[in-house]
């Protein structure tokens, strides 16, 4: 019975994918994360390749909504998205070379991030933006949003620029965070590339 359910949603069966069907996520105290990504010039089989299996590497930790390359080590700007990924018929994005063209307003939202697990803050952003970036079948396309999509658009271009979200917080607040993000920093440290 379980199985006809999971069935029905093929997304959610994202974590019975073996080890090596997904990316190790790289977590915070990786200095891969403060690196600035490259500029995608022709899309190649390799990036479908790399752009399916961040969605499935997305997809088997029950929360995440986004995430990009460099997340998985790969300094490309490449990025996938899902915000409902519990809808079984919605696609997910998978954005190259993803621009912020225009930005507006302001919103306080608070965020995750699946490199510095089991940390939220709320993050002030432009609250609606309009981005240019290509599909994987090289097509140009243009969003603009001010929903959770333009948030989470923000969050994972920051990331090819090797911005974390709690590099927008106040020093007081990452002040207030040192010790969690310590923490952070030691328990993954033991993880062996
Ligand atoms: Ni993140």
């Amino acid at each position: 019975m379980e199985d006809n359910l999971t069935e029905e949603n093929g997304k959610l069966d994202f974590h019975l994918l073996e080890d090596n069907e997904i990316y190790r996520i790289r977590m915070y105290g990786d200095p891969v994360l403060h690196e600035r990504a490259l500029p995608i010039e022709a899309i190649t089989e390799e990036d479908h390749q790399i752009s399916k299996k961040m969605l499935a590497t997305m997809y088997s930790n029950p929360i995440g909504i986004g995430l990009a390359a460099t997340q998985v080590g790969i300094l490309r700007r490449l990025i996938v998205i899902d915000i409902d990924r519990d809808d079984p018929d919605n696609a997910p994005i998978v954005l190259i070379n993803p621009e912020i063209l225009e930005q507006e307003g302001e919103s306080i939202i608070e965020e995750g991030c699946l490199s510095i697990p089991e940390l939220k803050a709320e993050v002030k952003r432009p609250e609606k933006i309009i981005v240019s970036a290509r599909t994987l079948d090289d097509e140009e396309i243009i969003i603009e949003d001010e929903s959770l999509l333009a948030r989470v658009l923000q969050h994972e271009i920051d990331h090819l620029n090797g911005i974390l979200f709690i590099d927008h917080l106040s020093r007081k607040k990452q002040k207030r965070l040192k010790a969690k993000l310590r923490q952070i920093r030691q328990e993954h440290a033991e993880i062996p590339a």
